[in-house]
């Protein structure tokens, strides 16, 4: 979603709003603009490349806010490009997120004489506060009189041009980090920015306010009482959010892979005991061992992932799973009690659906688990007990290192509750070895890069593409489609292998190619059999195999290798080809896949 990002201090702020815009690009690139108190504002359509290009020397000073755009309200024009401002053009506001009762603030504000330039849910916001802080002639007490009055999610940060040296901040439902510098402070929507200028942080609760000046920060509620918060240290470094000489992030993060899972299994791999040790279960392990039932939930990849946990679960853990997606748990009616655990998958912590979903859970008194990768965000913070990908932060849009992590952290959660219920030693410590060596085994998939390269390159003007899968990897044939059209704009559809012939089929002629994954498993024979079913129809199929696998070869007509694992890990590697497979085929098109349309990286609005 949109990103916000905020400077006080003695340096000359420009440049920094502009760097922390640069590095927030993931959540929105619809519209640009910053605000420095005292100096003036510059707004731009689309990314922060096209805001850098108007900015002049006349705009300058200490402090400032800025913002990028994923639009909800209002169409991505620099009018409706934050920040906004109220009537005096004193008052400037950046927000992240959607303020409900808009309309009747508008209307109430319209009638008291106030006019609005934008479409957008945000600039009531500047107005209100100016309408308050003529009845209170306090700057903070105005501010917080007005996130009073409105309904709805937001993080904000707002500036004044009589008080340049305070930024005011707050946090409804959209993520507010303050940065803790020397002499300087900082507002963002997650640490990111901050990264390179600290890495002393405080995330801000829902309800709270944060008042930064260079050498202050103050927290309060909206009863305007001062709230006491410690601040935390990220572990999570400057050099992780650059390219380090790759043309993209996503490339990069693919790359990855080896060093992501070794990321999630450190400490954690008990292989002679056959089991993991998750320090972030310890408190809820006895608690655990009495629960009858699991409902995974995330959104999009995580979603995916979950479907993966499923079968994992159920088949070495023998505890019944239910998948779901957080759209839709949290407006229907959900089974949910004290037997049940709610495990929430998310690499940001902060996907709204995913995020009401653990509510909902909670209120019906379910234990709530996370498998989160933002340490500090909500999610991590509302769930009873969880595991941290410690997978570092992923800027592609596209989920990619994240997955693979989320499957490592589902896998290490099978051998901890396996090992709780029915798993052997034997099994767990099979299970254990395997997981140690997929780095490896991932590292010769990445090797054949070239490869894969010029398989998606042939493939890169076809209009549709169909990806099939089974069992443990019938989920995987999802996110295979999902990358696929994410990156590329083109229509791509996961199924299972095994519904093919109660539907899809029809689709499948000479143009409609498919990519079968298909390693040597317990469902090795159907697949082939719905193979040779597309192939009899003259679909053109690739096909992701086992190394040792020499029957294929007339079967396909393009065949990627992946090393033998064990069948529930597959996954793992199977994952990796497709992730190339989309990268390349999107670059072929020359498309910005690290920044795909109408797409942004963190969903923090339903
Ligand atoms: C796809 C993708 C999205 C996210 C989804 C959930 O590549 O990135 O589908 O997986 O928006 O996001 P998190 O994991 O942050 O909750």
């Amino acid at each position: 979603m949109c990103g916000i990002f905020a400077y006080t201090g003695k340096k000359n702020s420009t440049s920094i709003l502009l760097d922390g815009l640069t590095s927030l690009e993931y959540r929105g690139y619809d519209s640009a603009g910053i605000f420095i108190p005292g100096s003036g504002s510059i707004k731009s359509v689309g990314a922060v490349n096209n805001l850098k290009k108007k900015i002049t020397k006349t705009i300058q000073g200490t402090s400032g806010i800025a913002h990028l755009r994923w639009a909800t309200h209002g169409e991505p024009t620099e009018i409706n490009a934050h920040p906004h401002h109220d009537c005096t053009e004193n008052i400037w506001l950046v927000h992240n997120g959607i303020i409900e009762n808009y309309k009747e603030l508008k209307e109430k504000l319209s009638a008291l004489g106030h006019t609005f330039k934008s479409s957008t849910d945000t600039e009531v916001l500047a107005h209100l506060i100016e309408h308050h802080l003529h009845k209170t002639k306090d700057f903070e007490k105005a501010v917080i009189a007005t996130l009073n009055e409105v309904t709805g999610t937001y993080g904000i940060a707002v500036a004044h041009n009589t008080d340049p040296d305070k930024i005011i901040a707050a946090r409804n439902g959209a993520p507010v980090v303050i940065g803790i510098g020397n002499n300087e402070n900082f507002v963002a929507s997650d640490p990111t920015p901050i990264l390179r200028h600290t890495k002393n942080v405080i995330y801000l609760h829902d309800g709270e306010v944060a008042v930064i000046t260079p050498e202050s920060h103050h927290i309060y509620n909206l009863n305007s009482i001062l709230i006491e918060r410690q601040k935390e240290t990220i572990d999570w470094d400057v050099e992780q959010v650059k390219k380090d000489g790759y043309e993209h992030f996503m490339l990069k993060e693919i790359m990855q892979g080896p060093e992501v899972i070794e990321n999630t299994i450190r400490g954690r791999l008990i292989i002679e005991e056959g089991t993991a040790k998750l320090g972030g279960l310890e408190m809820v392990t006895d608690k655990l061992r009495s629960i009858k039932r699991i409902v995974i939930v995330g959104c999009g990849t995580a979603y995916y992932a979950g479907l993966v946990g499923e079968y994992m679960l159920e088949e070495y853990a023998g505890i019944p799973v239910e998948v779901e997606v957080g759209s839709e748990f949290r407006y229907r009616k959900p089974i949910m009690d004290e037997h049940t655990a709610l495990l929430a998958i998310s690499q940001s912590g902060e996907t709204a659906d995913t995020l009401e979903a653990i509510r909902e859970a909670k209120r019906k008194g379910a234990l709530t688990l996370g498998i989160v990768n933002t340490v500090g965000s909500t999610i991590a913070r509302e769930t009873d007990a969880g595991i941290y990908n410690h997978a570092g932060p992923e800027i592609g849009v596209a989920s990619t290192k994240a997955f693979i992590s989320q499957l490592t952290a589902l896998s290490l959660f099978t051998l901890f509750l396996g090992r709780q219920r029915t798993m052997s030693q034997s099994t767990g410590k099979q299970i254990a070895e395997e997981i140690k060596l997929l780095p490896e085994k991932i590292k010769s998939i990445l090797a054949q890069k070239e490869t894969i390269r010029k398989i998606a390159e042939k493939y890169s003007n076809s209009r549709d593409f169909l990806f099939i899968g089974r069992k443990y990897n019938y989920p995987i044939a999802f996110e295979g489609a999902l990358k696929l059209k994410e990156v590329s704009y083109i229509h791509a559809e996961g199924y299972g292998a095994g519904e093919m012939k109660h539907g899809p089929l029809a689709m499948i002629d000479e143009n409609f190619p498919t990519l079968a994954i298909a390693p040597l498993d317990s469902v090795y024979e159907k697949m082939i059999s719905n193979i040779q079913e597309i192939k009899a129809r003259k679909g053109k199929i690739v096909v992701i195999t086992t190394e040792k696998n020499t029957q294929i070869k007339d079967m396909a007509e393009d065949i990627i290798y992946i090393p033998e694992t064990l069948e529930v890990l597959s996954p793992l590697l199977t994952i990796v080809p497709l992730q190339l497979f989309a990268y390349y085929f999107a670059r072929k098109k020359g498309l910005d896949v690290d920044r795909p349309r109408n797409l942004a990286k963190s969903v923090t609005v339903e």
